[in-house]
Order: C-alpha cells, then structure tokens, then sequence
C-alpha cells in the first residue's frame, strides 16, 4: 500500500482507529489485516497497516478508537433506493402496478410537505448509516423542494450521495404530475445547486418509460448535456404487465431498452434497475452501451417480480450493483441484500462467492457508479467512509465465527447471517455518525 511518509502524518490532527481490516478490492482479492490501524486525516484515510508497524503511540493522536476484534470494512454503498419509501415497505399482497397506485403514489405524496420532506429526508438518512451505507443513489420524488431538502440533508452528513428529482408526467395520479417542461426546469435548478458541490452528484431521474411522455423523455435526454458526469437513474423490466404497457406505450420500440435508448438514457452513468425480464437483444444492448443493471433481490421476491438472471449477466458482461429498492425491498441493509442476492443466484443455478458479494456492496458498487477513486476500498488516499461490524450482537453468529476455520467461510456467515444489528458503527468522510447507543457504550478492547 501506498502510505504518505511519516513526516506528512500529523498525529496532533488525525484520528486513529484500530480494529481488524477488511477490504475487496476485487471480486476475487480479499485483503485481511487481523491487528491492523488506520490513520484518517481531513476526511481521508492517510495511513493503513499493521499495529506494529504504527510509528506513534495511541497517545499521541486527536482520538483514537479501539474496536478490538471487530471488523472495519469500508463503508457499503446502496445503488438504487427511494428516499420516500419507508412508509411503502413491507405492503401486503400487490404487484409492481397495483403496489405504485395503491402504496407508492400516496406515499410520495406526502413529500410535498416541507416540513415532512425535511423529517423524512433526515430520517432516511439517518437509517441509511445505521445499517452501514455510507454512499446511496437515491430516487427522490417529484417534488422539486423535497429533492433540495434531501441533497441538503446529505450535505450536512457529508455523504456521498447521488440522487434526483423524479421525472413523472403521465400515467400516475395528477398530484404527483409534472410536465416536460416543469420537470426539466426544476431538474434543471437542481443540477445547477447540487451536482458537484460537497460530495453530492445528480442523477435525471425518469421514474420508468410507462409514467413519461415522449416529450419528457426528449427533455430528460437534453439534460444530461447539463452539466459533465451526470447519472441516468431509472426501472427496467422488472415485471411481465409493466413490459405489456410499455409495449403498447411505445409500439416503434424494438424492447423496453430501446425506448431508453432511443432517449439516449443507456450509457456507463446510467443505473437501471431490475431488468429481471430482459430478451437477448437488450442485455446486448445494455452491455454495449457499458449500462448498468442495479441488482434489487428483497424487492424482486417481495413484489413477485421474479428472478434475476446472473448467469445471463455474466455471458452477456452486463455490469452488475447491488441494491436494497426500498421501499419495494424489504430491508435497507447491504448485508440482507448481499444473502437474498446469494439465494436468488442459487435458484438460477449460479454460486456467488463471499468475496464476489462483499465486493460487490462496496468496490463493486463504487465502480458501478464511477466513485472508485474516492470510495470503495480500505486504500490511502480514499475518503474515510467506514463501518464497524461486529458478529457480537448475535449470539448464534458470534458461534457461527468462532467454528469457522478461514476467513472467507467468517466472511459468508457475517453475509448470511449478519444483517445491521452487527453494524456497532458508522463514520464517513472521517467522521463517526451513527453509534449503537450513541456510542456511549466504550468501544474497546475485544468484542468475541
Ligand atoms: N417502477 C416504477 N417505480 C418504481 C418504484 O418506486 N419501485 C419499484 N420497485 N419499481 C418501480
Ligand atoms: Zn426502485
């Protein structure tokens, strides 16, 4: 690794963490340092290593916080999740079309309320780093103010969030219409305010073809000429009756992918999730145009939606994230995703191994939203996004470790059976914010 020289490191300005390490690097390179400190100055880590090579004594730093034996991985990252939609988790017994009409849409609505925005918004948030994600991209609503309430909220976490106002102009209730022109406008303001500033990044936000116009589609295509590195962010194929309508919406369209790409909306910023039901011709399609599919399990199985396809995304070279789709999914937790993910491989015939999946939650997904040389990964240099996991909180997992003998087989079972119980902390951009208890209980000394 990389490491400044001792000389840049000033331990008077820096925080020091001690824990055991864990990074991925790549789909099949785990990095473990069992003993291991990590040195974070100004936001970024500026030091990794081995306690033993460490050059000062603990005393000598701002602060220092022992996590024992607990593991410090770099923070997980949420591809596709809709900041309004907690109240939409856990409905009873609809699928995908009757689900949006009768949960979703009045769901939303309610964020044309400041004051509800700016509450929900933060409590969004707040729960995102309380089940270890420290970087989302996130649907906002329709609402042009709940979006800058939401951009606002992640700027004073510190989070590196990218999200967008939802483009909706047809086929949904009219108190949650814009029009091509209203939705371009506000899309237009917000890009201005908030793409590039802190940490944050716009996304042009369609919420899926069947609920744009044409013309919408047009206006979302002329804004990505906007401003440079804005992301698409929108629903692909996840259920038989959406795949129907958008056929009959479109008739010119050869598939559901081409309605998006005749809009140029397929490129390697754009984020499509789903695509649980895509014909051949479009998994080319989106593999030639370097899209990405945002793999959504709890959701998928939740709403019937069906099975993805691994396999096929493997053949094909489709670039694969991985997300929760709150409020469709069932749990906010990247650990929860990564099992379900796991399972529904399964049943298509296809092994994921624990290191593919703890990648793809943390590198993985940073490289699907082109954030790897900020995020992602345990290396000097990137910011200091992290998270405090411990097998502790579960008793039956804490034995599940111990019997296990490498620590890839420790890795599959903190996947498995882990979920954000284990998450003792969270810290972003070298700052910690969220604790279990606060952090009033010390985190210290050895946890199992
Ligand atoms: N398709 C269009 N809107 C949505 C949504 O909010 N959630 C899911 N899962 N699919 C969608
Ligand atoms: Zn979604």
């Amino acid at each position: 690794m990389n490491h400044p020289k001792k000389t840049e490191i000033q331990p008077k300005h820096s925080t020091l963490i001690l824990a055991q390490t864990l990074d991925f690097p790549e789909p099949d390179t785990i990095r473990h340092r069992p003993r291991a400190a990590l040195i974070i100055s100004q936001g970024r880590i500026v030091w990794h290593g081995d306690r033993s090579d460490l050059a000062w004594s603990k005393d000598a730093f701002a602060e220092c916080h022992d996590y024992g034996d607990a593991w410090l991985l770099p923070g997980f990252i949420d591809c596709h999740v809709h900041a309004a939609q907690l109240p939409v988790m856990a409905s009873w017994g609809t699928q995908l079309l009757d689900w949006l009409n009768q949960y979703t849409f009045p769901a939303e609505r309610r964020f044309e309320q400041e004051s509800m925005a700016d509450q929900e918004n933060a409590r969004f948030l707040d729960q995102l780093l309380a089940h270890g994600t420290t970087t989302a991209m996130v649907f906002s609503t329709v609402h042009e103010q709940a979006t800058h309430s939401l951009f606002a909220a992640a700027e004073q976490r510190n989070m590196a969030v990218v999200a967008g106002k939802v483009l909706m102009d047809r086929h949904c209730p009219e108190y949650l219409q814009d029009t091509a022109q209203s939705g371009y406008d506000a899309s237009a303001r917000l890009i201005d305010q908030w793409h590039g500033r802190s940490r944050l990044q716009y996304a042009v936000t369609p919420r899926f073809a069947p609920t744009s116009s044409e013309a919408q589609l047009e206006q979302a295509s002329a804004l990505m000429s906007r401003a440079k590195g804005l992301y698409v962010q929108t629903h692909i194929a996840e259920n038989p009756d959406e795949i129907a309508w958008v056929k009959a919406l479109f008739p010119w369209a050869k598939d559901y992918a081409d309605v998006y790409h005749r809009y140029g909306l397929l490129h390697e910023r754009s984020i499509l999730a789903h695509g649980i039901h895509l014909q051949p011709a479009e998994w080319q399609r989106l593999a030639s145009q370097q899209a990405r599919l945002a793999v959504c399990p709890t959701s998928n199985t939740f709403l019937g939606s069906g099975l993805f396809d691994f396999q096929t995304a493997a053949t094909t070279g489709v670039s694969l994230a991985y997300a929760s789709d709150v409020g469709g999914g069932t749990s906010l937790s990247m650990l929860v995703t990564a099992a379900e993910a796991y399972k529904v491989a399964q049943l298509g015939g296809h092994r994921l191994t624990a290191n593919q999946l703890a990648y793809g939650i943390t590198q993985g997904n940073a490289r699907a939203l082109s954030l790897e040389a900020e995020i992602g990964t345990l290396e000097v240099g990137k910011m200091a996004d992290l998270v405090i996991y411990s097998p502790a909180a579960k008793p039956l997992l804490l034995h599940r470790f111990d019997c296990a003998e490498t620590i890839e087989e420790q890795l599959f079972a903190m996947l498995i059976l882990g979920d954000e119980r284990c998450i003792e902390a969270t810290w972003v951009a070298g700052d910690r914010r969220f604790a279990v208890n606060g952090g009033s209980q010390k985190a210290a000394g050895s946890h199992y």
